[in-house]
């Protein structure tokens, strides 16, 4: 029997129950739909809606229920389970099961459309909560990685082509301000989500005297939505959940191209912890990046999803349509996938080891240092372009004999400048060339103390 069969005559299609049933992806709503359920007969109760004697029964029946929700999913042949249509549909039946008459007067003042918003709504805040505590464990481990790492040099690129020298702590602390916005944003979804709909009823709320204020403050709402068209139908929330999943799972997605391009043997700037790679079946030698790469693959699902969602909602006219049945679905999945890949990076990071060594040798490839010699001269009164056009020069020598800016003599370099003098060679050390970058923001190791030093006064 369906909640709404009453008005139908002619049978139901038991393929269409299959199509229509959406059980399946919320019933992880269980609890949330328990505890919305608790809310609104509390507030019928102290509204004279029920009498305090039936309320009283309901609330008891949900408190019990509340302490171990999957009860409901186990308690019902797999049979009878396949009959319920949803997760509202199951609570109802196991109260009247439970209370009778009683049980059947859950229902009154709400529908599920506005049933199902508190829902989401709730199950999001926790899951939310907890992916914010993830970003900070894994801005922790960036943090803590980094405080090892302020004088390992590497190489930085533009363009994929070797830049400027910096430290892998700069590197990883770059990934550390990335997932702080990432915060930021799931703070921001919290406080999207923190607006109660419960009492909108299927559209227009209810002609019984329901007290919108007091549901919202038993579940922990701060405001009300305070139109019931809008509050049955919005979903900007799950677009903006979207978002976040999506910004974290590109940033996660980035992190993990460059840490499958630093482990590789041409790089070898990282080697990557065991428990996250696996082998060939045919070459014995091999050993994969499978976490990086899958996050990577799995980035794509996120951020389609978020696409999906947009045109999901854009056409559909106030207030309710099924169609929003299908917002769950795809929103638990990137909610899933994005909790999982954000865990097993941060352990994955955890464990990164950094060869530092050969990234070193590495800054030894590329000249560079050539910026700093350029500066050199600048330091010697030359304007920034015309020291730019002498380097531009020296560079040209370098690439045809293969070498490094500070394998050439001195009188080699004094016969593209005068200016020149033996302390050059100091100036340009790769080391120096970090050193001096003691800017806010910059790769010295002071500089990136300093940022380690915000990051502990931030967080
Ligand atoms: N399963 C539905 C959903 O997820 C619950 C609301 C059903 N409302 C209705 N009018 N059929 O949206």
């Amino acid at each position: 029997m369906k909640l709404w069969q009453a008005r139908f005559s002619d049978t139901y299609d038991a393929d269409f129950h299959v199509y229509n049933r959406s059980l399946p992806v919320d019933q992880r709503m269980l609890e949330s739909d328990l505890t919305g359920s608790l809310a609104h007969v509390k507030m019928l109760g102290k509204q004279g809606i029920l009498a305090a004697e039936e309320a009283d029964k309901l609330v008891a029946a949900l408190e019990e229920l509340l302490k171990e929700p999957t009860v409901l999913l186990t308690e019902l042949s797999p049979e009878q389970l396949a009959e319920v249509e949803d997760v509202h549909s199951l609570v109802e039946a196991a109260l009247t099961a439970r209370l009778g008459e009683t049980g059947k007067r859950l229902h009154t003042a709400r529908s599920r459309n506005d049933q199902v918003a508190v829902d989401i709504r709730l199950y999001l805040r926790t899951r939310f909560e907890e992916l914010a505590e993830r970003l900070q464990e894994a801005i922790s481990v960036l943090v803590e990685r980094a405080e090892e790492h302020t004088a390992t040099i590497m190489p930085g690129y533009t363009h994929l082509q070797m830049a400027q020298p910096v430290t892998f702590a700069h590197w990883l602390l770059a990934y550390a301000q990335m997932m702080r916005r990432d915060l930021t944003k799931v703070q921001a979804v919290l406080d999207e989500l923190d607006e109660c709909p419960l009492g909108a009823g299927a559209l227009a709320t209810s002609s019984f005297p329901v007290d919108r204020e007091y549901t919202a403050e038993l579940l922990g709402f701060s405001r009300v939505a305070q139109n019931s068209l809008d509050a049955v139908s919005n979903r900007d929330f799950v677009l903006s959940a979207h978002f976040a999943l999506s910004m974290i799972m590109l940033h996660l997605s980035k992190l993990s191209e460059e840490l499958i391009t630093f482990s590789s043997a041409e790089f070898s700037f990282v080697v990557l912890p065991d428990a996250y790679s696996t082998g060939s079946s045919m070459m014995p030698q091999k050993k994969n990046p499978d976490l990086p790469e899958l996050v990577r693959g799995k980035s794509a699902g996120v951020i389609g999803r978020l696409q999906a969602a947009f045109v999901l909602l854009k056409a559909l006219p106030l207030a309710y349509n099924k169609d929003l049945q299908e917002d769950k679905e795809a929103l638990f999945t990137s909610l899933d996938v994005t909790t999982d890949s954000l865990t097993l990076m941060t352990r994955l990071l955890a464990g990164v080891q950094p060869q530092a060594e050969r990234m070193l040798a590495a800054t030894a490839r590329g000249c560079m240092n050539a910026t700093d010699l350029a500066d050199y001269l600048v330091g010697k009164g030359y304007a920034f372009r015309d020291a730019y056009n002498v380097v531009g020069q020296i560079v040209q020598v370098c690439v045809a004999k293969q070498c490094a800016i500070e394998a050439l003599p001195l009188e080699e370099l004094r016969s593209f400048s005068e200016a020149f003098t033996e302390d050059v060679y100091d100036f340009i050390a790769i080391e120096n060339c970090v050193d001096r970058r003691n800017v806010l923001g910059g790769p010295a190791p002071e500089a990136v103390l300093a940022q380690i030093e915000w990051f502990k006064a931030n967080s």
